[in-house]
Protein backbone atom coordinates (compact mmCIF):
# COMPACT_ATOMS: atom_id res chain seq x y z
CA UNK A 1 0.00 0.00 0.00
CA UNK A 2 1.23 3.44 -1.10
CA UNK A 3 0.99 5.63 2.53
CA UNK A 4 -0.08 9.49 2.28
CA UNK A 5 3.18 10.12 4.37
CA UNK A 6 1.75 13.86 5.07
CA UNK A 7 -0.66 12.47 7.41
CA UNK A 8 2.18 11.39 9.67
CA UNK A 9 4.63 13.94 9.75
CA UNK A 10 5.08 15.70 13.19
CA UNK A 11 3.62 19.28 13.20
CA UNK A 12 7.12 20.51 13.73
CA UNK A 13 8.16 19.11 10.22
CA UNK A 14 5.93 22.22 8.11
CA UNK A 15 9.06 24.94 8.94
CA UNK A 16 11.88 22.56 7.16
CA UNK A 17 12.31 24.06 3.84
CA UNK A 18 14.65 22.60 1.33
CA UNK A 19 17.55 25.18 0.35
CA UNK A 20 17.15 26.47 -3.15
CA UNK A 21 20.61 25.74 -4.26
CA UNK A 22 20.63 21.83 -3.70
CA UNK A 23 16.93 22.43 -5.89
CA UNK A 24 18.98 22.94 -8.89
CA UNK A 25 22.58 20.99 -8.00
CA UNK A 26 21.57 18.37 -10.68
CA UNK A 27 21.98 20.75 -13.01
CA UNK A 28 24.96 22.54 -12.17
CA UNK A 29 26.63 19.03 -11.53
CA UNK A 30 26.78 18.62 -15.07
CA UNK A 31 30.38 18.12 -16.67
CA UNK A 32 29.97 20.85 -18.88
CA UNK A 33 28.46 23.41 -16.90
CA UNK A 34 31.29 25.95 -15.34
CA UNK A 35 29.19 26.46 -11.72
CA UNK A 36 29.82 29.39 -9.55
CA UNK A 37 27.24 27.87 -7.95
CA UNK A 38 28.43 25.30 -5.16
CA UNK A 39 29.83 26.58 -2.18
CA UNK A 40 31.97 23.72 -1.79
CA UNK A 41 35.61 23.31 -1.20
CA UNK A 42 37.77 23.14 -4.18
CA UNK A 43 38.39 19.65 -3.96
CA UNK A 44 41.57 19.76 -6.12
CA UNK A 45 43.24 21.08 -2.58
CA UNK A 46 42.32 18.05 -0.96
CA UNK A 47 45.21 16.72 0.52
CA UNK A 48 44.06 12.94 -0.35
CA UNK A 49 48.49 11.78 0.32
CA UNK A 50 48.56 13.26 3.75
CA UNK A 51 45.09 12.44 5.09
CA UNK A 52 45.81 8.66 3.77
CA UNK A 53 48.55 8.38 5.21
CA UNK A 54 47.80 10.09 8.69
CA UNK A 55 44.49 7.89 8.60
CA UNK A 56 46.87 4.56 8.19
CA UNK A 57 48.92 5.55 10.97
CA UNK A 58 46.49 6.76 13.54
CA UNK A 59 44.39 3.78 13.18
CA UNK A 60 47.46 1.38 13.55
CA UNK A 61 48.95 3.00 16.19
CA UNK A 62 45.39 4.67 18.48
CA UNK A 63 42.58 2.67 17.11
CA UNK A 64 41.18 1.08 19.62
CA UNK A 65 40.36 4.13 20.39
CA UNK A 66 40.07 6.05 17.50
CA UNK A 67 37.40 3.40 16.20
CA UNK A 68 35.11 3.78 19.26
CA UNK A 69 32.17 6.31 20.77
CA UNK A 70 33.65 8.80 22.79
CA UNK A 71 32.08 11.89 24.67
CA UNK A 72 28.82 13.39 23.30
CA UNK A 73 31.33 16.78 24.19
CA UNK A 74 34.34 15.45 21.97
CA UNK A 75 37.57 14.08 22.69
CA UNK A 76 39.14 15.94 25.06
CA UNK A 77 42.50 16.58 23.25
CA UNK A 78 40.80 18.62 20.62
CA UNK A 79 38.72 20.65 22.92
CA UNK A 80 41.59 21.10 25.46
CA UNK A 81 43.62 22.41 21.79
CA UNK A 82 40.69 24.45 20.52
CA UNK A 83 40.37 25.89 23.91
CA UNK A 84 44.23 26.83 24.02
CA UNK A 85 43.89 28.29 20.36
CA UNK A 86 40.86 30.46 21.24
CA UNK A 87 42.26 31.66 24.28
CA UNK A 88 45.06 32.88 22.41
CA UNK A 89 43.04 34.46 19.46
CA UNK A 90 41.61 36.82 23.08
CA UNK A 91 39.21 34.67 25.10
CA UNK A 92 40.00 32.62 27.83
CA UNK A 93 38.31 29.32 26.91
CA UNK A 94 39.00 25.78 28.71
CA UNK A 95 37.91 22.43 27.73
CA UNK A 96 34.51 22.55 29.11
CA UNK A 97 33.58 25.90 26.69
CA UNK A 98 33.92 23.49 24.12
CA UNK A 99 31.60 20.80 22.22
CA UNK A 100 32.75 19.32 18.95
CA UNK A 101 30.22 19.32 16.45
CA UNK A 102 29.15 17.76 12.87
CA UNK A 103 30.41 20.45 11.41
CA UNK A 104 29.55 24.40 12.42
CA UNK A 105 25.63 23.63 10.84
CA UNK A 106 24.96 20.93 13.13
CA UNK A 107 26.06 23.79 15.73
CA UNK A 108 23.00 26.16 13.88
CA UNK A 109 20.78 23.27 14.39
CA UNK A 110 21.53 22.27 17.73
CA UNK A 111 21.54 25.70 19.34
CA UNK A 112 17.88 26.68 17.38
CA UNK A 113 16.84 23.79 19.20
CA UNK A 114 17.36 24.87 22.33
CA UNK A 115 17.43 28.44 22.25
CA UNK A 116 14.37 28.84 19.73
CA UNK A 117 10.91 29.05 20.49
CA UNK A 118 8.15 28.43 17.45
CA UNK A 119 7.09 32.35 16.61
CA UNK A 120 9.84 34.06 18.35
CA UNK A 121 12.05 35.95 15.85
CA UNK A 122 15.61 35.76 15.49
CA UNK A 123 17.95 38.67 14.12
CA UNK A 124 19.74 37.90 10.81
CA UNK A 125 21.93 39.55 8.16
CA UNK A 126 20.53 40.51 5.24
CA UNK A 127 21.30 38.77 3.13
CA UNK A 128 22.01 35.53 5.50
CA UNK A 129 23.50 32.09 5.42
CA UNK A 130 20.89 29.70 4.11
CA UNK A 131 21.61 26.71 6.40
CA UNK A 132 21.64 29.32 9.33
CA UNK A 133 18.46 30.61 8.15
CA UNK A 134 16.80 27.33 7.38
CA UNK A 135 17.85 25.92 11.01
CA UNK A 136 15.89 28.56 12.55
CA UNK A 137 12.98 28.24 10.49
CA UNK A 138 12.88 24.44 11.27
CA UNK A 139 12.37 25.28 14.81
CA UNK A 140 9.89 27.20 13.97
CA UNK A 141 12.07 30.65 14.53
CA UNK A 142 11.36 33.72 12.38
CA UNK A 143 14.25 35.28 10.73
CA UNK A 144 14.39 38.84 10.50
CA UNK A 145 17.01 40.38 7.93
CA UNK A 146 18.98 43.74 9.18
CA UNK A 147 20.16 45.61 6.00
CA UNK A 148 24.22 45.18 5.83
CA UNK A 149 26.90 47.61 3.63
CA UNK A 150 30.40 46.28 3.17
CA UNK A 151 31.22 46.91 6.45
CA UNK A 152 28.26 44.84 8.21
CA UNK A 153 24.77 44.98 9.48
CA UNK A 154 24.07 48.94 10.20
CA UNK A 155 23.50 49.33 13.81
CA UNK A 156 21.04 52.14 13.33
CA UNK A 157 18.66 49.57 11.45
CA UNK A 158 19.63 46.75 13.96
CA UNK A 159 18.17 49.01 16.77
CA UNK A 160 15.11 50.46 15.18
CA UNK A 161 14.05 46.96 14.10
CA UNK A 162 14.72 45.91 17.71
CA UNK A 163 12.71 48.23 19.18
CA UNK A 164 9.58 47.35 16.46
CA UNK A 165 9.88 44.32 17.43
CA UNK A 166 9.39 45.27 21.31
CA UNK A 167 6.45 46.69 20.17
CA UNK A 168 5.24 44.25 18.25
CA UNK A 169 5.89 42.22 21.70
CA UNK A 170 8.20 39.45 19.92
CA UNK A 171 11.69 41.24 21.18
CA UNK A 172 14.56 38.41 19.01
CA UNK A 173 17.13 37.51 21.98
CA UNK A 174 19.28 35.96 19.27
CA UNK A 175 21.13 37.53 16.25
CA UNK A 176 23.50 34.76 14.09
CA UNK A 177 25.94 36.50 12.08
CA UNK A 178 28.85 35.42 9.35
CA UNK A 179 31.19 38.04 10.33
CA UNK A 180 34.04 36.94 8.13
CA UNK A 181 33.85 36.83 4.71
CA UNK A 182 30.32 36.47 4.74
CA UNK A 183 27.91 34.00 2.82
CA UNK A 184 26.85 35.36 0.65
CA UNK A 185 28.13 38.79 0.36
CA UNK A 186 32.03 37.85 0.90
CA UNK A 187 31.57 41.38 3.21
CA UNK A 188 33.42 41.23 6.39
CA UNK A 189 32.06 43.37 9.58
CA UNK A 190 34.67 46.36 10.88
CA UNK A 191 35.71 46.42 14.52
CA UNK A 192 33.72 49.71 14.73
CA UNK A 193 30.45 47.90 13.95
CA UNK A 194 31.21 44.60 15.95
CA UNK A 195 31.78 46.94 19.04
CA UNK A 196 28.96 48.83 18.38
CA UNK A 197 26.21 45.30 17.79
CA UNK A 198 27.93 43.80 20.63
CA UNK A 199 26.86 47.25 22.37
CA UNK A 200 23.38 46.59 21.29
CA UNK A 201 23.45 42.71 22.39
CA UNK A 202 24.21 44.22 25.73
CA UNK A 203 21.88 47.18 25.77
CA UNK A 204 18.90 44.38 24.82
CA UNK A 205 19.70 41.20 25.91
CA UNK A 206 20.74 39.80 23.22
CA UNK A 207 23.11 36.73 22.30
CA UNK A 208 25.12 36.84 19.31
CA UNK A 209 25.63 33.80 17.52
CA UNK A 210 29.18 34.18 15.91
CA UNK A 211 29.69 31.46 12.95
CA UNK A 212 33.17 31.65 11.58
CA UNK A 213 34.15 28.94 9.10
CA UNK A 214 36.02 31.54 6.36
CA UNK A 215 37.81 33.76 8.59
CA UNK A 216 41.50 31.65 8.44
CA UNK A 217 40.84 31.86 4.51
CA UNK A 218 42.17 35.48 4.82
CA UNK A 219 44.13 36.45 1.26
CA UNK A 220 44.80 39.97 2.10
CA UNK A 221 45.25 42.27 5.61
CA UNK A 222 44.18 41.10 8.99
CA UNK A 223 40.33 39.56 9.94
CA UNK A 224 39.20 41.64 12.81
CA UNK A 225 39.07 40.00 16.69
CA UNK A 226 36.46 38.07 16.68
CA UNK A 227 32.72 38.69 18.77
CA UNK A 228 33.58 36.50 21.11
CA UNK A 229 37.24 37.50 21.48
CA UNK A 230 36.11 41.52 22.61
CA UNK A 231 32.66 40.24 24.79
CA UNK A 232 33.50 41.32 27.82
CA UNK A 233 30.61 38.20 28.95
CA UNK A 234 29.14 35.50 27.93
CA UNK A 235 27.25 36.88 25.03
CA UNK A 236 28.70 35.17 22.21
CA UNK A 237 28.48 31.34 20.71
CA UNK A 238 30.86 30.49 18.23
CA UNK A 239 30.96 28.10 15.85
CA UNK A 240 34.28 26.66 13.80
CA UNK A 241 34.87 24.51 11.25
CA UNK A 242 37.33 21.94 10.05
CA UNK A 243 35.25 22.35 6.59
CA UNK A 244 36.76 25.24 4.86
CA UNK A 245 40.48 24.77 5.88
CA UNK A 246 41.19 20.96 6.12
CA UNK A 247 38.09 18.92 4.14
CA UNK A 248 34.70 18.82 4.52
CA UNK A 249 34.34 15.20 4.61
CA UNK A 250 35.26 14.35 8.35
CA UNK A 251 32.32 16.15 9.52
CA UNK A 252 33.82 18.17 12.25
CA UNK A 253 33.41 21.61 13.67
CA UNK A 254 33.17 23.40 17.27
CA UNK A 255 31.07 25.18 19.09
CA UNK A 256 32.71 27.68 22.12
CA UNK A 257 30.07 29.08 24.99
CA UNK A 258 30.01 29.81 28.61
CA UNK A 259 29.95 25.79 30.26
CA UNK A 260 26.06 26.21 31.21
CA UNK A 261 24.74 26.68 27.34
CA UNK A 262 27.77 23.77 25.96
CA UNK A 263 25.85 21.25 28.74
CA UNK A 264 22.63 21.95 27.41
CA UNK A 265 23.99 21.67 24.13
CA UNK A 266 25.46 18.43 24.84
CA UNK A 267 22.32 17.41 26.16
CA UNK A 268 20.51 17.95 22.67
CA UNK A 269 23.56 16.39 20.72
CA UNK A 270 22.99 13.37 22.78
CA UNK A 271 19.83 12.13 21.09
CA UNK A 272 21.12 13.66 17.64
CA UNK A 273 24.27 11.20 17.28
CA UNK A 274 25.82 10.24 20.72
CA UNK A 275 29.05 11.91 19.61
CA UNK A 276 30.71 12.96 16.71
CA UNK A 277 33.29 10.95 14.29
CA UNK A 278 36.02 9.88 16.95
CA UNK A 279 38.02 9.21 14.20
CA UNK A 280 37.53 12.55 12.25
CA UNK A 281 37.97 14.10 15.82
CA UNK A 282 41.27 12.16 16.42
CA UNK A 283 42.13 13.08 12.69
CA UNK A 284 41.50 16.59 13.20
CA UNK A 285 43.47 16.62 16.26
CA UNK A 286 46.56 15.11 15.25
CA UNK A 287 47.13 17.26 12.06
CA UNK A 288 46.23 20.68 13.96
CA UNK A 289 48.37 19.60 17.47
CA UNK A 290 50.99 19.21 14.48
CA UNK A 291 51.18 22.30 12.45
CA UNK A 292 49.55 20.52 9.69
CA UNK A 293 46.28 22.05 9.64
CA UNK A 294 47.84 26.11 10.20
CA UNK A 295 50.59 24.85 7.25
CA UNK A 296 47.83 23.64 4.55
CA UNK A 297 45.89 27.28 5.45
CA UNK A 298 48.57 28.79 4.25
CA UNK A 299 48.84 26.86 0.96
CA UNK A 300 45.40 27.30 0.91
CA UNK A 301 45.65 31.19 0.93
CA UNK A 302 47.49 31.19 -2.07
CA UNK A 303 45.75 28.92 -4.01
CA UNK A 304 42.00 30.11 -3.54
CA UNK A 305 43.29 33.88 -3.80
CA UNK A 306 44.55 33.35 -7.13
CA UNK A 307 41.03 32.43 -8.13
CA UNK A 308 39.54 35.15 -6.37
CA UNK A 309 41.87 37.63 -8.28
CA UNK A 310 40.89 35.82 -11.40
CA UNK A 311 36.74 36.17 -10.68
CA UNK A 312 37.45 39.95 -9.68
CA UNK A 313 39.38 40.38 -12.70
CA UNK A 314 36.96 38.86 -15.00
CA UNK A 315 33.95 40.79 -13.78
CA UNK A 316 35.88 43.83 -14.37
CA UNK A 317 36.74 43.13 -17.46
CA UNK A 318 33.52 41.23 -18.92
CA UNK A 319 30.84 42.69 -16.98
CA UNK A 320 28.96 46.14 -17.71
CA UNK A 321 29.65 48.55 -15.78
CA UNK A 322 26.13 49.13 -14.22
CA UNK A 323 26.56 45.80 -12.59
CA UNK A 324 28.06 45.73 -8.99
CA UNK A 325 30.00 43.17 -7.14
CA UNK A 326 31.53 43.11 -4.13
CA UNK A 327 35.33 42.59 -3.40
CA UNK A 328 35.65 40.19 -0.48
CA UNK A 329 39.40 39.53 1.15
CA UNK A 330 38.83 36.14 2.13
CA UNK A 331 36.50 33.17 1.61
CA UNK A 332 34.88 31.86 -1.35
CA UNK A 333 32.33 34.29 -2.40
CA UNK A 334 31.25 37.10 -4.70
CA UNK A 335 28.20 39.15 -4.23
CA UNK A 336 26.83 40.54 -7.74
CA UNK A 337 24.22 43.45 -7.67
CA UNK A 338 22.55 43.91 -10.79
CA UNK A 339 20.77 47.04 -11.49
CA UNK A 340 17.01 47.20 -11.32
CA UNK A 341 16.15 47.80 -14.76
CA UNK A 342 17.83 43.96 -15.43
CA UNK A 343 15.69 41.44 -15.28
CA UNK A 344 15.08 39.87 -12.08
CA UNK A 345 18.85 37.56 -11.48
CA UNK A 346 16.34 34.41 -11.43
CA UNK A 347 15.67 35.01 -15.05
CA UNK A 348 19.68 35.75 -15.85
CA UNK A 349 20.70 33.08 -14.13
CA UNK A 350 18.32 30.60 -16.30
CA UNK A 351 19.49 32.22 -19.49
CA UNK A 352 23.24 31.50 -17.97
CA UNK A 353 22.31 28.10 -17.18
CA UNK A 354 21.41 27.56 -20.99
CA UNK A 355 24.98 28.41 -21.79
CA UNK A 356 26.10 25.93 -19.02
CA UNK A 357 26.86 28.75 -16.52
CA UNK A 358 25.47 28.57 -12.72
CA UNK A 359 25.11 30.83 -9.98
CA UNK A 360 23.08 31.35 -7.24
CA UNK A 361 20.13 34.00 -7.45
CA UNK A 362 19.71 36.18 -4.81
CA UNK A 363 16.17 35.45 -3.05
CA UNK A 364 17.06 32.60 -0.88
CA UNK A 365 19.32 34.71 1.19
CA UNK A 366 16.86 36.92 2.28
CA UNK A 367 13.87 36.56 5.41
CA UNK A 368 12.46 38.71 3.07
CA UNK A 369 12.24 37.05 -0.73
CA UNK A 370 11.92 40.20 -2.80
CA UNK A 371 14.66 41.75 -1.68
CA UNK A 372 16.91 39.89 -2.73
CA UNK A 373 15.56 39.70 -6.85
CA UNK A 374 18.85 41.38 -8.58
CA UNK A 375 21.25 39.70 -6.30
CA UNK A 376 23.54 36.93 -7.01
CA UNK A 377 25.84 34.84 -5.32
CA UNK A 378 28.94 34.08 -7.03
CA UNK A 379 31.71 31.40 -5.32
CA UNK A 380 35.25 31.13 -7.29
CA UNK A 381 35.78 27.97 -5.01
CA UNK A 382 35.46 25.28 -7.42
CA UNK A 383 36.12 25.68 -10.74
CA UNK A 384 39.94 25.89 -11.85
CA UNK A 385 41.02 29.47 -12.54
CA UNK A 386 40.89 28.81 -16.30
CA UNK A 387 37.05 28.18 -15.86
CA UNK A 388 36.67 31.00 -14.08
CA UNK A 389 37.26 33.41 -16.37
CA UNK A 390 35.27 31.50 -19.04
CA UNK A 391 32.69 31.36 -17.30
CA UNK A 392 32.14 35.11 -16.35
CA UNK A 393 33.20 35.80 -19.54
CA UNK A 394 30.20 34.23 -21.24
CA UNK A 395 27.92 35.71 -18.73
CA UNK A 396 29.59 38.62 -19.52
CA UNK A 397 28.51 38.51 -22.91
CA UNK A 398 25.05 37.80 -22.07
CA UNK A 399 24.38 41.05 -19.54
CA UNK A 400 26.14 43.08 -22.06
CA UNK A 401 23.16 42.21 -24.46
CA UNK A 402 20.39 42.87 -21.64
CA UNK A 403 22.19 45.49 -20.93
CA UNK A 404 22.38 47.63 -23.65
CA UNK A 405 18.10 46.54 -24.39
CA UNK A 406 17.13 47.31 -20.96
CA UNK A 407 18.56 50.92 -20.90
CA UNK A 408 17.33 51.61 -24.11
CA UNK A 409 13.76 50.01 -23.22
CA UNK A 410 13.91 52.64 -19.62
CA UNK A 411 14.58 55.70 -21.71
CA UNK A 412 11.73 54.52 -24.41
CA UNK A 413 13.51 54.35 -27.67
C1 LIG B 1 28.29 30.39 6.84
C2 LIG B 1 28.30 28.91 6.93
N1 LIG B 1 28.02 28.32 8.09
C3 LIG B 1 28.02 26.99 8.23
C4 LIG B 1 28.29 26.17 7.15
C5 LIG B 1 28.26 24.68 7.36
O1 LIG B 1 29.55 24.18 7.33
P1 LIG B 1 30.00 22.84 8.05
O2 LIG B 1 28.80 22.22 8.65
O3 LIG B 1 30.58 22.00 6.97
O4 LIG B 1 31.00 23.24 9.07
C6 LIG B 1 28.57 26.73 5.90
C7 LIG B 1 28.82 25.87 4.74
O5 LIG B 1 28.97 26.26 3.63
C8 LIG B 1 28.58 28.14 5.79
O6 LIG B 1 28.86 28.76 4.64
Amino acid sequence: MTINWHNYYADRTKHMTGSQIRQFFALTERPEVISFAGGFPGNEFFPCKDISAALAALVLEDGKQALQYTSTEGIYELRNYLAQRMTLEGKSNSPENIIITDGSQQGLDLLSRILVNPGETVLVEEPAYIGGMSAIKSYGGIPIGIEMDEQGVLPAVMEKTIEKLIKDGNKPKLFYTVPNFQNPTGYTTSLERRLKVLDLAYRYNIIIIEDNPYGNLCYEGEVPSSYMAIDKGEQVIYLGSYSKILIPGIRIGWMAGSQSLIEKVSLAKQTTNLCSSTLGQQLAYRLSAEGYVDMHINKLIDLYREKRDVMLNSMKRYFPADVIFSEPKGGFFVWVKFPDYYPPSREILNLALKNNVAFVHGEGFYSNISSGIHGARFSFSQPNAEEVEKGIKILGNILQELGCDTKLKAVGH
